[in-house]
């Protein structure tokens, strides 16, 4: 356990059980931060409906688990797509609870997966959007909070094993998520200065809600069973096994804590050993 008492982080797309968001709220929340908890709340349009969303009951109730064991946890919606919105969140956790010293940029769209030849325009912009941009509203109104405090911060952006290594039928999630690398080493060079570090986590494959859908667009695509498709994965990560939603907590638990604060610019996998560049 790391020691992150009076430290205030927000936590982006944290509102569906078994999500990364989740548990790294839990986590930074157990290691003594006061955490806001961020989704969408709502579906907005019709892109992907089946997928689902961290819907407003679902995150109050993960705020609630919190507070049952103790920590201090609050919720607030909205979408990452609207800098409206990133910068309300931003002001709301400082209204909350004085200061902000933790941005997690985990909210992402991890579906509209598809041929490349057949990917509608707007798909593509769903993507990149909430992926990219929505990161690159969170560093900005985020590191504006940081720099007024004049005590550093920390900004953890969630890209994917898919930041270091293409796939196919996953073309705008590919791109989006090697962008936020790029994203993540210019952010990191420009607020090193304020003593804020910015760093990626690049996790392969995790079993939340956007990792069982991933698995069954995947299976179906290379033509196997889920099953198959899950035991070809396990036999190739060199750990044995996929991620776990608590590999990526840890992670980001000590990318925010004492013992990373010359650790910037960086873009960890969590993988298990699959990827290693
Ligand atoms: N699960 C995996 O295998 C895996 C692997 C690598 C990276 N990731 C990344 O981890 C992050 C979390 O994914 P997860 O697997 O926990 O899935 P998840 O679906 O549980 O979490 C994603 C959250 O983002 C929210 N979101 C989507 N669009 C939004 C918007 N416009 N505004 C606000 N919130 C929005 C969703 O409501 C959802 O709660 C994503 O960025 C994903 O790309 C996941």
């Amino acid at each position: 356990m790391y020691n992150l008492k009076g430290r205030v982080a927000i936590i982006t797309g944290a509102g569906r059980h078994n999500g990364l968001g989740e548990a790294m709220a839990k986590r930074l929340a157990a290691d003594g931060a006061k955490v806001v908890l961020h989704d969408i709340g709502t579906l907005k349009g019709d892109i992907a409906p089946a997928h689902g969303v961290g819907q407003k009951a679902e995150l109050e109730q993960i705020v609630d688990e919190i507070r049952k064991t103790g920590g201090e946890a609050t919720g607030f919606t909205g979408d990452m797509l609207n800098e409206v919105d990133v910068a309300d969140l931003i002001d709301f956790a400082v209204q909350k609870f004085g200061r902000l010293d933790i941005l997690v940029n985990n909210a992402g769209i991890g579906y509209l997966f598809g041929p490349l030849v057949d990917m509608a325009q707007e798909h593509w912009d769903a993507v990149l959007g909430v992926n990219l941009r929505g990161c690159f509203f969170g560093i900005k109104h985020a590191a504006k909070q940081m720099i007024k405090q004049k005590s550093g911060g920390r900004i953890i952006n969630i890209a994917s094993q898919a930041a270091k290594s293409g796939f196919a039928q996953a073309a705008a999630y590919s791109a989006s998520k090697h962008g936020l690398v790029g994203l993540t080493r210019a952010a990191a060079l420009e607020l090193a200065v304020h003593k804020i570090t910015v760093n990626a986590i690049c996790p392969n494959h995790v079993t939340t809600g956007l990792g069982s859908w991933q698995n069954d667009f995947m299976s179906r695509a290379q033509n196997k069973s889920v099953d198959q498709y899950l035991a070809d994965m396990r036999a190739r990560i060199p750990i044995g096994r996929p991620g776990l939603t608590e590999d990526i907590a840890k992670a980001c638990a000590f990318l925010c804590s004492d013992q990373a604060d010359y650790i910037t610019a960086e873009a960890m996998n969590v993988s298990g050993g699959e990827e290693y560049h």
